[in-house]
């Protein structure tokens, strides 16, 4: 006998898995990755060796740590096939289109499915973190007209990224900031794309389905896509001054302001403070940012206004104003956060796989019963 439960839009509240990767306190502000504090993984780890904890449920010894760093390194290199169909997608195409279109294709190389084989699971995450950035790099070169460059055994993961994307060497600084971007994006509880992973990974198809699923939800602007419309949004407000009138007027007309609103945080997102301090940090050596004061006047000013309903930055508030000081071109800003969440991704795909039920949810019709099949020459 089926139990009848409420319905609730967006599943909002509804438990649809059990798990022990990540935690959020949305009204403290608390966010913990296998119980480790964020603050402290952001101040102590790499993204690396984050991932592992993700995925493995334990911080890895050195010498686990080295063996997948260098599993990790080994598998970075593109795919020539993988480029040569990159170079039929057009330059214009969003970076996020095209990363959708590599991970679903990196299932081509690897259709064996053995999902019951650690060894088989290790070799998808091992391959899908190691080769996500380096087609985001890919498709960005290629887009600009250049050939990809080939990923260099002497920089580290992030370095390695940030060299492969822009062509120049990396600055150690802009290396490490963004090594704690990746931490802090990624894993994040029952988000709509790791929901959409699970889903998806509930049927039992391959890995590269799984986050190819992924990476089109977290394309949206509610979700990911958010950090690219805050920059957008920060340039349409323009001045300090039009701060006020802009947030007013979005309140009138019940628009969302880009970067601010959780379903979970009532509070600041920890994780916002945290990029709040990475991109002083860059201001400090690159230069002030013309959209900082613009975004602490709107932090200000929204807390003020919306802040009784629990409207605070999120995530995505101050990524973006990171991600312009480390000259990341602004629509790359949504596949660095997939860079990073494919982590916690794996991570939900491999827990759900110990206990696997697939998803099928039931609904609560509103239709017709009965209805009358009128012939086309019947009808008005
Ligand atoms: C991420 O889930 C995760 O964990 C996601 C994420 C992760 O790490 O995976 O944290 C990453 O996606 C961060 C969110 C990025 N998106 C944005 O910044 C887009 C703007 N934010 C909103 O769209 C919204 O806040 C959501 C989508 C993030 C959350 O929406 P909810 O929980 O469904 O809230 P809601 O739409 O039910 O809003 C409740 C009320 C509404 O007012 P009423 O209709 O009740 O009068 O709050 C208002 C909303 O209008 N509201 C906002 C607002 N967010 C909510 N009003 C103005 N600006 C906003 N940003």
């Amino acid at each position: 006998m089926t139990v009848a439960y409420e319905y609730r839009p967006g599943l909002e509240g509804v438990p649809a898995t059990q798990s022990s990767i990540s935690y959020v306190d949305g009204q403290r502000g608390i966010l913990e990755y296998q119980g480790i504090r964020i603050d402290n993984l952001a101040k102590y780890s790499s993204f690396l060796e984050t991932a592992y904890l993700l995925i493995w449920g334990e911080l890895p010894t050195q010498g686990e740590l080295d063996s997948f760093e260098y599993e990790i390194r080994y598998h970075r290199r593109l795919k020539y096939r993988i480029r040569d169909m990159m170079k039929c997608f057009p330059e214009s195409g969003h970076p996020m289109d095209s990363l959708q279109a590599c991970a679903a294709a990196l299932g081509l190389f690897y259709s064996r499915r053995a999902l019951d084989d650690p060894a088989y699971i290790r070799a998808a995450v091992v391959r899908l973190l190691a080769k996500i950035p380096t087609m985001v790099a890919a498709f960005q070169l290629m887009r600009k007209g250049n050939d990809p460059i080939q990923p260099r055994d002497d920089l580290d993961y992030s370095a390695n990224f940030l060299y492969m994307l822009t062509e120049r060497e990396p600055d150690e600084l802009a290396a490490k900031i963004f090594d704690v971007c990746l931490i802090l994006h990624a894993e994040h509880t029952i988000n709509a794309s790791t929901f959409s992973a699970m889903v998806t990974a509930s049927t039992l198809t391959d890995p590269y389905a799984v986050i190819a699923s992924a990476v089109g939800t977290l394309a949206g602007p509610l979700h990911g896509g958010a950090s690219e419309e805050v920059i957008v949004m920060l340039e349409e407000i323009g001045s300090v001054e039009n701060v006020r009138p802009f947030v007013e007027k979005c309140i009138e007309r019940k628009a969302r302001i880009m970067g601010f609103g959780h379903r979970v945080y009532k509070v600041k997102d920890p994780r916002a403070t945290i990029l709040q301090a990475l991109a002083e940090k860059l201001f400090e050596k690159f230069g002030q940012d013309i959209y900082y004061d613009i975004a602490i006047e709107l932090e200000k000013v929204v807390a003020e206004k919306l802040g009784h309903r629990g409207i605070y930055p999120n995530v995505d508030f101050y990524s973006g104003l990171v991600y312009r000081k480390l000259r990341i071109p602004t629509d790359l800003y949504t596949p660095m956060f997939a860079i990073a969440r494919v982590a916690g991704w794996l991570a939900h795909w491999k827990e759900q796989l110990e206990e696997n039920r697939i998803f099928r949810p039931t609904q609560i019709y509103t239709g017709l019963h009965d209805h009358p099949y009128i012939p086309i020459e019947k009808r008005m």
